[in-house]
C-alpha cells in the first residue's frame, strides 16, 4: 500500500496570524512522524513565512498556482523558480476553482505542469466533473479528457512527481452533495485507467490519485481506506488544525501514540 498524503489547500483564506498558527499546529501535531506525507499549500503572500515554520519538518510547502514562465515581463503572476526559491515542494494545479472562475483551459494548465515539473516542482494536478456532466454520464469522458489535455507532452522520467487529484466539482465546499467512497473509488480507478492507456501499467501502479471532494474527519477513514485513493486534498478542513490532523491520522491503519497518530 502506497503511503497516504493528506495536503491542506488554504485557497484564499488566512491572515498571516492565522497562516503562522495554523503552520505551527500543524508541525507540532505532525512531530516525526512519517506514516502519512502531509503538504500545506498556503496563500501567495504567506508562502515564506509558513515556508519558515515548516523548515526542518515533516511538512512540506506546497503552492496553489502558478505562471509557466521563469521570469518577464507577466504582471502579477508568479514563476515556478520563486516558488522553488521560498521553499515550494509542490503545486496545485488545474483547480476547479480556476478552470471554472478564472477560466483556465485544458491548454494553459498542460503548460502549467510542464513548466512545473520541468523546474523540479511535484505536480498536484486536479480534475473532475460538474454535476450536469455527471448526471449525463458524462464524467468518464470528462476525466479522460483533462488527464489527456493536461497531461500532453509529459517526458516519462517525470511521472514520479505528479500526482492527480480528484475533485468532483458536485461535491466542493459546504453546500456541495457529498461523493460516497464508492463513488470516490469508482473515479479513481476510471483515472488510473486512463493514466495505464496514456502512460503504460506501471507508471498508472505507481501514480498517487489523492481524494478533494470536501473530506472532513468523519468522513476521511471511510474514503481514504478505500483501494486507490491514496490521500486526500484538503479545502475547508485543513484551516482547522484539530481537523486537518484528524484527517491525517485516519490515513494510519494502526494508530499509535505519537504524532499525527497522538
Ligand atoms: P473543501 O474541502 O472546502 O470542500 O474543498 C475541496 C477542495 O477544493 C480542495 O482543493
Amino acid at each position: 500500500m502506497r503511503k497516504k498524503s493528506v495536503v491542506g489547500n488554504w485557497k484564499m483564506h488566512t491572515t498571516a496570524d492565522e497562516a503562522r498558527r495554523l503552520a505551527n499546529a500543524v508541525v507540532e501535531g505532525v512531530g516525526n512522524d512519517d506514516r502519512v506525507s502531509v503538504a500545506l499549500c498556503p496563500p501567495f503572500p504567506y508562502l515564506a513565512l509558513v515556508g519558515k515554520i515548516l523548515d526542518g519538518s515533516l511538512v512540506a510547502l506546497g503552492a496553489q498556482n502558478l505562471y509557466p514562465e521563469e521570469e518577464g515581463a507577466f504582471t502579477g503572476e508568479v514563476s515556478p523558480t520563486m516558488l522553488l526559491d521560498v521553499g515550494c515542494k509542490v503545486v496545485i494545479l488545474g483547480h476547479s476553482e480556476r478552470r471554472h472562475a478564472l477560466g483556465e483551459s485544458n491548454a494553459f494548465i498542460n503548460q502549467k505542469v510542464r513548466a512545473a515539473l520541468s523546474a523540479g516542482l511535484d505536480v498536484i494536478l486536479c480534475i473532475g466533473e460538474t454535476l450536469d456532466q455527471r448526471k449525463v454520464n458524462r464524467t468518464e469522458s470528462v476525466l479522460d479528457r483533462q488527464l489527456i489535455q493536461g497531461l500532453a507532452g509529459l517526458a516519462p522520467d517525470a511521472l514520479p512527481r505528479l500526482a492527480i487529484a480528484y475533485e468532483p466539482v458536485w461535491a466542493i465546499g459546504e453546500g456541495g452533495h457529498r461523493a460516497t467512497p464508492r463513488q470516490a473509488q469508482e473515479a479513481h480507478e476510471l483515472i488510473r485507467n486512463s493514466f495505464g492507456k496514456l502512460f503504460g501499467e506501471k507508471p498508472s501502479l505507481a501514480l498517487a490519485v489523492l481524494y478533494g471532494g470536501s473530506v472532513k474527519p468523519e468522513s476521511a477513514a471511510a474514503l481514504l481506506h478505500r483501494s486507490g485513493v491514496d490521500g486526500a486534498l484538503i479545502g475547508g478542513a485543513s484551516l482547522n488544525a484539530d481537523q486537518f490532523l484528524a484527517i491525517a491520522r485516519a490515513g494510519i491503519r494502526e494508530p499509535k501514540t505519537k504524532g499525527v497518530a497522538a
